[in-house]
């Protein structure tokens, strides 16, 4: 069993598939262990997003990351880093499989609807980012 962060991004808030890309996630065994709507001020956005502060994209990322409410969830099961990174596609939504979030739902390398930690520090790093222990349940109860 293993746990990672997810997010959908400020233009998936806006486009209205908050319940999609979950429904994406539970159809594929994931299950919640924790969730909540926020809005990042630009210094958060900055902070979440530290690994990329020499990439030409960072300001922008970060611009974009803050300029509405996202939510952020911990999703748990077996493989949850990989499968969740499937489940999303690539980075590019036009390099993106077929049936995945970003090539369905996306049309944007930067605006691209889902984040998913992509490995077991980054998501260590990422759910301590926006969820304290006391925030993140065992979701089979
Ligand atoms: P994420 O971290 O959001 O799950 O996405 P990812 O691993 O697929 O991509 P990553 O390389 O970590 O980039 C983080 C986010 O930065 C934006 N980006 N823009 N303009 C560009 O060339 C560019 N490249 C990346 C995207 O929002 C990407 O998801
Ligand atoms: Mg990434």
């Amino acid at each position: 069993m293993e746990r990672t962060l997810s997010i959908v991004k400020p233009d998936g808030v806006k486009k209205n598939v908050v319940g999609e890309v979950l429904g994406r996630f539970e159809k594929n065994g994931l299950r919640v262990a924790a969730l909540k709507m926020i809005r990042m001020s630009k210094d958060e956005a900055k902070g979440f997003y530290i690994v990329h502060k020499e990439r030409p994209f960072y300001e922008s990322l970060t611009d974009f990351m803050s300029e509405g409410p996202i939510v952020v969830m911990v999703l748990e099961g077996d493989d949850a880093i990989s499968k969740v990174r499937e489940i999303m596609g690539a980075t590019n939504p036009k390099e993106a499989q077929p049936g995945t979030i970003r090539a369905d739902l996306a049309s944007d390398i930067e605006r691209n609807i889902v984040h998913g930690s992509d490995s077991p520090a980054s998501a260590q790093y990422e759910i301590g980012y926006f969820f304290s222990s006391l925030e993140i349940v065992n979701p089979a109860g």
